[in-house]
């Protein structure tokens, strides 16, 4: 085992999504619903949907390879892969193992992390861990989802909400000052059947019956995960800024996951945060889960919301409950900021 180092830095970050859009009006056509409700209750307007060829690891091998071009690495830089998700290609394999195949990569090891919605902040957590322990020097942590195929289209409580893409990062060691400052995660079973997918699963296996009656698609109390949603991402989001020994107006740019803009717009009331320092693409995307901090991520770089030095806090809350949240000081150099500038956003 290498030594281990105290600095795990983003060399590298990368994103993709389908190019088929889902807007609100295509929806008006599909179930009871309007674009003015969708608007005000959730602030999306359209989403993404993968083509009958793409899947999660299509997708998450793309964004992956950004974010290694990003880095000015190669696949085979790439000690570990972790990949979050909730809409694995296969029960089995992992889809991380796909997508080692599929970027080229020879030597990594490679697994999926089921935290739902925190996928892509609990594997950056996990990443960090390998390499602070010397275990790993280059880890690719991604977030992507298909959740088109486990939405039911008939049910308007959900099918406005998801959409599908990929996100990633490279993580590195480096004894450079910045990078990883804090860390927080948290699971709290009480509100594991508020969102969930009940069928396919060991307790209740795929039948013909589960299948006609819709066990295969999401669930969700929505006004119920509203709340929790709120209350928990300000405390994970608080608890990090705290680990890594700094005040919430030390934050430059929030990242949070994109579930709905009320929510993000609650939780910056609740932090007393001004919104213009919070990122939002949940208009365009809707809610991708896993994929959907490491996308708006790359989408703030690209859109010039960060800058070497800036604090950033990522924080992210779903199925589970689980909720991480990561405080970092970005250091990417300006040859990586101008990589990720040649290979563009989403
Ligand atoms: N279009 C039109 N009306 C709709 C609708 C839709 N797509 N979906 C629900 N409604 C109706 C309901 O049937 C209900 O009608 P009723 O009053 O006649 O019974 C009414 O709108 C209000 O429903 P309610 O569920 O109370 O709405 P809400 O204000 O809580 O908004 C959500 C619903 C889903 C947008 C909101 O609860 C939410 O965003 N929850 C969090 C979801 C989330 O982010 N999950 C993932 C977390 S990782």
């Amino acid at each position: 085992m290498a030594r281990p180092v105290t600095g795990v830095h983003v060399t590298g970050w990368g994103a993709y999504a389908p190019s088929l859009v889902l807007r609100n009006v295509d929806l008006e056509r599909m179930v009871d619903t309007n674009d003015e409700w969708i608007v005000s209750r959730t602030g999306i307007s359209e989403r993404r949907i993968a083509g009958p060829d793409e899947t999660t690891a299509s997708m998450a091998a793309v964004a992956g390879l950004r974010a290694i071009a990003t880095a000015g690495l190669q696949p085979d830089d790439i000690d570990l892969i972790l990949l979050g998700t909730l809409s694995p290609d296969y029960v089995m394999p992992s889809t991380a193992a796909l997508v080692k195949e599929a970027i080229g990569n020879k030597r990594a090891a490679a697994m999926d992390l089921y935290a739902a919605c925190s996928g892509f902040v609990y594997g950056y957590a996990t990443g960090h861990a390998y390499i602070a322990s010397g275990m790993a020097k280059h880890v690719l942590v991604i977030g992507a989802e298909t959740l088109s195929r486990y939405t039911d289209f008939s049910d308007r409580s959900t099918c406005i909400l998801f959409g599908d893409g990929a996100g990633a990062v490279v993580l590195s060691a480096s004894d450079e000052p910045g990078g990883t400052l804090g860390i927080e995660m948290t699971t709290d079973p009480s509100g594991a059947y508020l969102i969930w997918l009940p069928g396919g699963g060991a307790a209740r296996p795929a039948t013909a019956t589960s299948h006609a009656s819709g066990e295969h698609y999401m669930k969700m109390k929505g006004t119920e995960t509203f709340k929790m949603a709120v209350r928990t991402l300000g405390s994970t989001a608080t608890a990090a800024v705290k680990k890594a020994g700094l005040d919430l107006s030390d934050v430059d740019l929030v990242v949070p996951h994109q579930a709905n803009n009320r929510i993000i717009e609650a939780l910056a009331k609740s932090l007393d945060f001004p919104m213009a320092k919070v990122f939002v693409n949940v208009q365009r995307y809707g809610n991708t889960s896993a994929a959907s901090v490491p996308l708006a991520l790359s989408e703030a770089v690209a859109a010039g919301r960060v800058k070497k030095g800036d604090r950033l806090l990522m924080v992210a809350f779903g199925s589970g409950l689980t909720s991480g949240a990561i405080m970092l000081q970005w250091t990417a150099d300006p040859a990586a900021m101008a990589r990720a500038a040649a290979i563009g956003p989403a």
